[in-house]
């Protein structure tokens, strides 16, 4: 019975991919609706906004080419996951597209409770005027980390209490335990803006408008 219903949801799915929201390529020229884009259902305002400013800047056809030669030798089963502009997987891309679903737990326990992937984004200002300041989706961490992946090291668990550098992150220490490891480096210019998005006023950072 359980495997019925699955078959119907994904009959379903296929329905309402085809009817809603068609998946020509249309998607990055912004023709097609955000929401339905990468949630597959429509969504109020306030998180049409974050998609927009958080997703909606990952242009998935011109890096089509670009793949071929940055992932000549990784594992096959990549070559259909979404990239970042720098041509490694956008794994977040891959869950609210419902390409993967990754297990919480390997041996069937409940989950830890996270507060929702779009929840809680945290602002870092830079202290450099053309460095736009860090979005730090945390709901979009806990949906993948356990909390003590970086409480109370190396985040202490209150806002504005951590003081780190740019090359900090870079040696590896703070955002640099993971990113650079196991999610995509800071190190490439192509990178900066996926964290680096909130553009101050009047200021163009360093690195262009959109990466090449
Ligand atoms: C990927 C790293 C990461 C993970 C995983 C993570 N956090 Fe955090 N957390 C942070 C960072 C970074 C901050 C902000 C610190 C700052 O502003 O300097 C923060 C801040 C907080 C705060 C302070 C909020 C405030 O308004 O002061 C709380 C509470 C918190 N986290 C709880 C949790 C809980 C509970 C979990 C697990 C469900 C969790 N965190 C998982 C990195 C993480
Ligand atoms: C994984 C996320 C991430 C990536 C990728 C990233 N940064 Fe940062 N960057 C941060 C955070 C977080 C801060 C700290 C903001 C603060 O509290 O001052 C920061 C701070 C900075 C600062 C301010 C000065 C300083 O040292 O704190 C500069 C300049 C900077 N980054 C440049 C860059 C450049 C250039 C790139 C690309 C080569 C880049 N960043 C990529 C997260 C990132
Ligand atoms: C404990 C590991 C860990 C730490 C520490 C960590 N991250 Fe992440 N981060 C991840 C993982 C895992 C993902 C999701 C997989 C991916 O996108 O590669 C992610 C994804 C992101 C994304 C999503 C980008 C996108 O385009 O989807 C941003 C932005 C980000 N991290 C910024 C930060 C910043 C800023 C810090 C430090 C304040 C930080 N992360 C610390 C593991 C970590």
């Amino acid at each position: 019975m359980e495997r019925k219903l699955l078959l119907l949801m994904l009959l379903l799915s296929c329905f309402s991919g085809a009817f809603a929201a068609p998946n020509d390529g249309s998607a990055s020229t912004g023709s097609t609706d955000i929401c339905m884009e990468f949630l597959g259902r429509d969504c109020d305002a306030e998180q049409r906004r974050l998609l927009q400013e958080y997703v909606g800047n990952i242009d998935i056809q011109s890096l089509s080419n670009k793949l071929q030669q940055d992932f000549a030798g990784a594992p096959r089963a990549f070559t259909a996951l979404p990239k970042d502009h720098a041509g490694f997987v956008n794994w977040n891309k891959s869950v609210t597209d419902g390409i993967i679903r990754p297990l919480g737990t390997l041996n069937g326990k409940p989950e830890e409770e996270n507060e929702g992937y779009f929840a809680n984004m945290m602002v870092f200002n830079t202290k450099v005027p053309e460095i736009p300041n860090v979005l730090f989706p945390h709901g979009m961490h806990t949906y993948w980390l356990s909390c003590e992946s970086c409480h109370p090291k190396p985040f202490k668990k209150k806002r504005g209490s951590n003081d780190f550098t740019m090359g900090d992150i870079i040696r590896g220490e703070f955002c640099g335990k993971c990113h650079g490891k196991v999610s995509f480096p800071p190190g490439t210019f192509k990178n900066c803006n996926r964290c680096h998005i909130l553009r101050k006023e009047g200021k163009t950072p360093f690195w262009g408008d959109t990466p090449k």
